[in-house]
Parts: C-alpha cells; structure tokens; sequence
C-alpha cells in the first residue's frame, strides 16, 4: 500500500483556511493509502518557545485532527518528539547537506526578513523534515505550495545520501511531492488569504457566539440594501461555497444579483450553513474530550507504530555510515 505522509504544525488553533486547505485533503487521502500524520512538535519549538502554549497546541492539535476525520486505526497518527530517530537521522543526514543548500531557502529568508531571531533550529529545519519522510520510506508527501522548496530540497538530501553511502543502491527513498495546486485559498474576513498571522480567521471550532461574531464580522462594501451586488468577487459568497449545497449556492447568488437583500442577511445565511457543516466535528470532539486519556492513549499506539518502522531504517542507515 502506498505510504502518504505529511506533517503538521502544531503553532495555534485551526481555522476555516487549515480545514479545507489541509486537513480535508489529508482525511481524503485515507482512503488512497497508508496515511502517516506527524505533529512536528520539534519544528514547533523553532517558533513557539513557550512550554503551555506548546502543550496546549499538541494536545488541541491532535483533538481536532481526530474530530475533523483523521482515522488513528487505519493511520499513523503520531508525535515527532515519541520517535528519537527524527532528531538522530537529522543529525546523520545534517553532515551531508551542503550548507548552501538550506541558505537557498525561502522559509528560512523570509522568517528571517520578518524579524524572527535566526536561531540555527530555523535553519536546519528542512533537514528535520527530511529525517520526516526518508524515515518511513514516504511514497508521496502532500503539501501545499508553500513547500514545495523544502520537499526538493529532502529530495537533494536524499540524493546526497545515497551518493556518499548508497553504494550504487537507494539507502534512502526519494519522496515524490504533491503539491495541492486544486486547493483554492481560503479568503479571510478581510478578503485576503485566511492566515492567523493576519489576525482575519473563523476558526472551526469556536464556541457559536464567537463563531457567529467573526462572520457577521466579514468585510463588505457599501452597496445600498436594496442595489444589486456582485457575487462574483465576495467573500461571503466564497465562503458560502465551501459549507453549502449547490442549490444554496444558487439561490445567494441569485439573491446578490436581483437586490433588497443586504449583507447582514447574506452572513446570517453563512453563518448557519457554516455552523452546520462543522456540526458532526464539533460532536465528535465533544465525545473525545470527554474521554479521558483517549488521545494519549491514540498518540502512544500511533507512535510505537511509527518506531516500529523509524528503528528499521535507522539499523540500515547507521550500518551504511558506519555507527554499527
Ligand atoms: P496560517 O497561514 O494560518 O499560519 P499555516 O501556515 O499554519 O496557516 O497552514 C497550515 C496548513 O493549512 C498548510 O497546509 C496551508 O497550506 C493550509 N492553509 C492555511 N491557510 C490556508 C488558506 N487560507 N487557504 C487554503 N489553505 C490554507
Ligand atoms: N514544514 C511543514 C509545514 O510548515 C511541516 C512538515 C514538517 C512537513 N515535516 C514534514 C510536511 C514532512 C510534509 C512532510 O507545513
């Protein structure tokens, strides 16, 4: 069975964008393959270094991943820190990347340009991610655009690797990428793309009053109640699109072109076919939060699996370089 693995930061709570531009996408591909599911707690701490707010993210994290769908029996659903081997082949593989290799890295360049300290975890971080995926002989890894740079470059380390010690023969496995192009940007409440660093989110699981708040907070323009507006460029109606049927779909559209109605009565429609389509989730989460121990208990199976399988590559690896 094909392995897909990705992974996932665990850096704050999730919001419309993360569901239908991620998580989606990740639950659908269950029924593809073998579905590998990494909280990257490690890449985590190279930008939140506060011990709660760390905690907090896993643990929310790994929550409403397993509300939104992902299936922890037929997935590896686990945490990067329960597998020592990510940070022991990083090391390993850390010696065979050439330095101008990761000084080519957007991700690095513009953390930096945005005023994060340049700490060396940021700069070594791709050669984490490759540990990721050589690690489980990933198939494919799907992620969306902005990583496309950090896959090509665990390709690049890959490569190295079996250069310096393959002998001829795939020591590692070269991940093929894919990249989500199909996924359209979720736009935010101020048009832009939906991001928490622009402050303009819905998060999924907000409690109904906040939920109802952040919608009822989209920005609009001035069209007069009773003029005809524009679908074609709204935010409501693209946000519509992703939690409504077809018909509904139609009939807003419909409602924007012919006038009377305003957009108070445009986000209340929003609201309540968004409030509906998390519905199931926001029930799954509430049994899962009520059992206790449930997510330790699916994480700790997630992860003996996962070094189950990390020990075995690590036994090849360490024989190839010479540690055994
Ligand atoms: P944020 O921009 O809020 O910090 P992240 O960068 O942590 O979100 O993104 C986590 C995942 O969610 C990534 O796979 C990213 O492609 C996806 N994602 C985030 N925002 C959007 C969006 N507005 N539309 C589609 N996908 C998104
Ligand atoms: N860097 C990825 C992101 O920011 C997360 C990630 C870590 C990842 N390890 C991975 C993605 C391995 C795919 C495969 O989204």
């Amino acid at each position: 069975m094909q392995r897909i693995l990705t992974g996932i930061q665990p850096s704050g709570t999730f919001h419309v964008g993360n569901y239908f531009g991620a998580m989606q996408p990740l639950i659908a591909l269950q029924e593809r393959g073998q579905v590998f599911a990494i909280l990257v707690d490690l890449h985590a701490l190279t930008t939140v270094q506060d011990a709660e707010a760390l905690r907090a993210n896993i643990r929310n994290g790994a929550v409403d991943f397993l509300a939104c769908g992902l299936d922890p029996e037929r997935s590896v659903f686990f945490r990067q820190s329960d597998v020592p081997a990510h940070a022991e082949l990083m090391w390993i593989l850390s010696t065979v990347t050439p330095m101008g290799l990761l000084e080519r890295a957007h991700a690095y360049k513009d953390k930096v340009a945005r005023g994060l300290a340049s700490n060396a975890g940021l700069f070594v971080y791709p050669v984490l991610q490759a540990a990721d995926i050589l690690l489980y002989d990933a198939d494919v890894v799907p992620v969306g655009k902005d990583q496309k740079q950090h896959l090509e470059i665990a390709r690049d380390i890959a490569i190295k690797m079996n250069e310096t010690y393959g002998r001829g023969a795939e020591l590692v496995k070269l991940p093929e990428p894919e990249i989500s192009e199909a996924v359209a940007t979720v736009p935010g409440l101020d048009g832009q793309k939906m991001s928490k660093s622009y402050g303009n989110t819905i998060e999924i699981f907000a409690p109904e009053k906040a939920f109802r708040k952040r919608i009822m907070s989209i920005v609009t323009d001035s069209t007069p109640l009773e003029a005809p507006k524009d679908p074609a460029g709204s935010t409501i109606v693209a946000l519509y699109r992703l939690v409504a049927s077809p018909e509904q779909v139609r009939r807003m559209e419909d409602d924007f072109r012919a006038g009377g109605k305003g957009y108070g009565d445009f986000k209340q429609r929003l609201f309540e076919a968004a409030w509906e389509y998390f519905a199931a989730m926001r029930a799954r989460r509430e049994e899962i939060l009520a059992r206790p121990g449930y997510v330790d208990d699916v994480l700790a199976d997630g992860a003996r699996r996962a070094r189950e399988i990390a020990e075995v590559t690590m036994e090849r690896v360490k024989g190839a370089v010479g540690l055994k």
